[in-house]
């Protein structure tokens, strides 16, 4: 009896060392400790001893017992360090390794000119007014001085939703909204930028679908030498410190006088080059003073109130601001070109 608890314990001790996880450990506990193990197995034919004998075996036992018992527990507390040592070694981050970049999106170019305007109007009092880009008839043409069958209205193709409905063709109706909302009542300082639409064939510099910027100020005294003052702020801000204006008469309904807006060339200074034709002056709003029959159809007494207004093109100021040639690019949604404009 000796000699099998002995060679038991021997044989389990082995299986032990062989236990390659925790696992194959406890198959080996429950093969050797448990109840219907052999070591039990053994106890039970200790009645066959002689009584001096039989305390022998039992402390014997209990010590095969607890040589299996604590061999596996030292084993488990290696195969569990093992274990953690190969989890860490698997989740290991390697912090030295560079960074995946984030692609970080952008402004579209012409958001980020129309932004730019705003600011600087923004700088100068002016809040930013908008209108609807389903207009009425009457906002968009005869609240503008162009009462129907006027000829000027066929200069801006119109897409008509009803008679009296149409997609406006500019952001002056914002203009005649503006002022009914002021009951009257001066100062009006607003610009609105927005959305416009014309029945034009899409080409290298027309759109069906662009945008405008319209700028009006309504007050008492207001004269025409403060519209050439903020144009003027505005050409330097968009286009460069040196840069002058210069107003060339026009005709618009809403306006009396109009005027046409050129800047000096910011390519060649204003010597005649490419971009200006030859001339040194390129062509970038159209301004005047507001109509007297504007402002009284839209609550302003004419006799007490003056105002000036202006309207412009962001596809216009930023196609010649980064020379791009097609304003189809603002449309398109090529990341060719959008990504021309990231920041660094
Ligand atoms: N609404 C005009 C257009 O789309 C642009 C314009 C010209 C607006 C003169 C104005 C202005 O406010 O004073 O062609």
């Amino acid at each position: 009896m000796k000699e099998r608890l002995q060679q038991l314990q021997q044989e389990a001790l082995e299986k032990i060392a062989q236990a390659s996880d925790l696992k194959a450990l406890n198959d080996v506990r429950v093969a050797y400790l448990g109840k219907k193990g052999p070591i039990t197995e053994v106890l039970r034919g200790m009645g066959a001893l002689s009584p001096e004998e039989r305390p022998i075996m039992g402390a014997l036992a209990n010590e095969v017992r607890a040589a299996i018992q604590s061999a596996l527990e030292e084993k488990q507390a290696k195969l569990e360090q093992e274990e953690i040592e190969k989890k860490l070694a698997s989740e290991a981050i390697d912090v030295t390794l560079p960074g995946r970049p984030v692609r970080l999106g952008n402004h579209h170019p012409l958001t980020r000119v129309i932004e730019e305007i705003e600011d600087l109007f923004i700088g100068m009092g002016y809040t930013i007014a908008e209108g609807p880009e389903v207009e009425k008839d009457y906002y968009n043409f005869e609240a503008l001085n162009l009462p129907k069958g006027h000829p000027a209205r066929d200069m801006q193709d119109s897409f008509y939703i009803t008679e009296e409905i149409l997609l406006r063709t500019h952001t002056s109706p914002v203009q005649a909204r503006t002022m009914e909302k002021h009951q009257g009542r001066g100062p009006v300082k607003i610009i609105c930028p927005g959305k416009v639409y014309r029945r034009d064939n899409d080409d290298a510099t027309h759109s069906h679908q662009f945008t405008q910027i319209e700028g009006l100020v309504v007050d008492e005294n207001i004269r025409m030498s403060d519209l050439k003052g903020t144009l003027q702020a505005f050409a330097k801000k968009m286009f460069g410190e040196d840069r002058e204006i210069r107003f060339r008469p026009s005709f618009f309904p809403f306006t009396e006088p109009s005027v046409e807006v050129d800047v000096s060339c910011f390519n060649c200074g204003g010597h005649g080059c490419n971009v200006c034709k030859g001339t040194g002056w390129i062509e970038i709003l159209g301004a005047g003073m507001v109509h007297p029959n504007v402002l009284e159809m839209a609550g302003f007494d004419s006799k007490k109130y003056t105002g000036f207004a202006f309207g412009m093109g962001p596809e216009r100021i930023a196609m010649l601001k980064y020379g791009i040639d097609d304003i189809r690019h603002f449309y398109q949604n090529d990341l060719r070109f959008l990504q021309q404009f990231n920041r660094a």
